[in-house]
């Protein structure tokens, strides 16, 4: 009876989706109508296997999954980490690799080592807000910003920012550096707590292909 039921994915627009469809691709599982970049549709359906993908903002993708509005879905640890929704972590897809971190000018790195109170300014309030109370025990004051988050130190809003890195370019042509590391980074499945158990064999299924054609490619 399971069967006839949708598996709905919830992915994050851009990047992510498209390498979490070549991955599907991969294990036979394609979405013909998802590739078509001028289309304004929002649900996209796989008659054959019954499943449907939606794109969405990346914060949102783990409130569609807590809420069962979708199955699965696919988001950075960052977010995940930064929504701190009720869902099960099935799965690194081993791409999106980056690291969260403190980051500043050299200067700033004393402000760090003797517990200032200091501001840090982040797109990831709740991450900046636990590495610095909860793990370092600093007292901070921190400012939530929307994206180049890097303004902060250099126009003196706030002496570090919490942000994500990757290759580090943006850090260098700004004259900041990573100051300290907070976590590692990748995409991540994401499952709806209830789904688990009620669609457990076609999830386990499609999480174990997943891992092998991932393993697959790497001999
Ligand atoms: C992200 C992040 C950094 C940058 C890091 O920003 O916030 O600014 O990428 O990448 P790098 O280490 O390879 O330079 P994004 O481009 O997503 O835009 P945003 O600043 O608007 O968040």
């Amino acid at each position: 009876m399971s069967n006839d039921r949708y598996l709905t994915f919830a992915l994050c627009k851009g990047r992510l989706a498209d390498r979490t469809l070549e991955l599907l691709e991969q294990i036979g599982i394609t979405c013909e109508e998802m590739k078509d970049k001028n289309s304004r549709k929002l649900i996209f359906v796989n008659e054959e296997r019954k499943l449907r993908f939606f794109l969405s903002k990346g914060p949102d993708v783990p409130t569609y999954v807590e809420y069962g509005a979708a199955d699965i879905g696919v988001v950075g640890r960052d977010t995940i980490l930064e929504e701190n929704r009720n869902v099960y972590e099935v799965l690194d897809l081993g791409f999106g690799r980056c690291r969260m971190c403190v980051c500043g000018p050299a200067g700033a790195r004393d402000l760090l080592l003797h517990h200032e109170r200091i501001r840090v300014a982040s797109k990831y309030p709740n991450i900046a807000k636990d590495y610095f109370y909860n793990k370092k025990h600093q007292t901070v004051d921190i400012i939530k910003l929307n994206g180049s988050v890097e303004l902060g130190p250099l126009v003196e809003l706030s002496d570090v920012i919490v942000d994500i890195v990757e290759t580090g370019s943006t850090l260098r042509e700004n004259g900041l550096e990573v100051l300290e590391e907070i976590c590692p980074l990748s995409a991540r499945m994401i499952v709806n707590p209830v789904s688990m158990q009620m669609e457990t064999e076609r999830i386990k299924g499609l999480v174990n292909s997943i891992r092998a054609g991932r393993e697959a490619d790497r001999v």
